[in-house]
């Protein structure tokens, strides 16, 4: 005999498509690199490499000796959890599952849909154009943290300094990778301001709701 099921509709929970660690390891990022680029550009204005300044208002800590205390600060925050997300990365096999495959073929497609912002986002899967500016902002991360430390103990680090061809090449080398970092920012941001929906699952690390809706394809149009 079967019996009618009369038990209310079980409510769906969403996945989880952001883990914890990298939440907390992305906003905690965040806000050290905001920090780190802010004092450091009231640092540049002591002493400028090229021909501008930068605007007072978009600058941190006051005066120089204020900008080195909070560029340090932030530095040893950058560094710390920069190395906690790096070992999740590498020894969880977050970066293999999220950030590869990276394949030409595919990257030459997302970009060509970026382009007439066609380009499909399906939550908790990286496009190819995502995968290759993550990838690029680690490796800037790495860069402008080495030349950084070369250029603030350029005596005890020599061997560092040695690799990068000297502390003058070092600190243009700083000064771009931070020029690199301040552009993926840009783009980034632009990405989530076209894909709001992408941001609230930053945060909680569920799925955003209207994908079950979607019945779990939920594909949306990213530029
Ligand atoms: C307030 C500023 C920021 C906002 C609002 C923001 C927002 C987001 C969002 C919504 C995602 C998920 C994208 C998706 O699911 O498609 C994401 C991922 C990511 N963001 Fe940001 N972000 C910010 C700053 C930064 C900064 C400064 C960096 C590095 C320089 C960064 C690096 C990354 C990386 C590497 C990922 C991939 C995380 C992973 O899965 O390992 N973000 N961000």
């Amino acid at each position: 005999m079967t019996t009618a099921n009369t038990s209310p509709p079980q409510k769906q929970s969403r996945r989880i498509i952001h883990p914890l660690l990298v939440r907390a390891t992305h906003w905690l990022n965040a806000f050290a690199i905001v920090c780190m680029v802010m004092s450091g550009w009231e640092i540049y204005n002591a002493s400028p490499l090229f021909a501008f300044t930068f605007p007072k208002w978009a600058t941190l800590g006051g005066w120089l000796g204020g900008a080195i205390a909070w560029h340090l600060a932030a530095m040893w925050l950058l560094l710390v959890n920069g190395l906690i997300y790096l070992a999740y990365g590498f020894l969880g096999g977050h970066f293999r599952r999220h950030f590869l495959p990276l394949r030409v073929a595919d990257l030459l497609r997302d970009l060509k849909d970026a382009l007439r912002f066609k380009l499909t986002h399906q939550a908790g899967i990286y496009n190819a154009v995502q995968r290759l500016m993550y990838m690029a902002v680690l490796l800037l991360g790495v860069l402008v943290v080495a030349s950084g430390l070369s250029i603030w103990k350029p005596v005890q680090l020599d061997s560092l300094v040695d690799l990068f061809g000297g502390y003058d090449v070092a600190r243009r080398v700083h000064f771009i990778a931070m020029a690199g970092i301040v552009g993926f920012v840009a783009i980034h941001l632009a990405l989530v301001l076209i894909v709001p929906s992408t941001l609230l699952p930053m945060v909680t690390g569920r799925e955003p709701k209207h994908g079950l809706k979607q019945h779990g394809s939920n594909q949306e149009q990213q530029a």
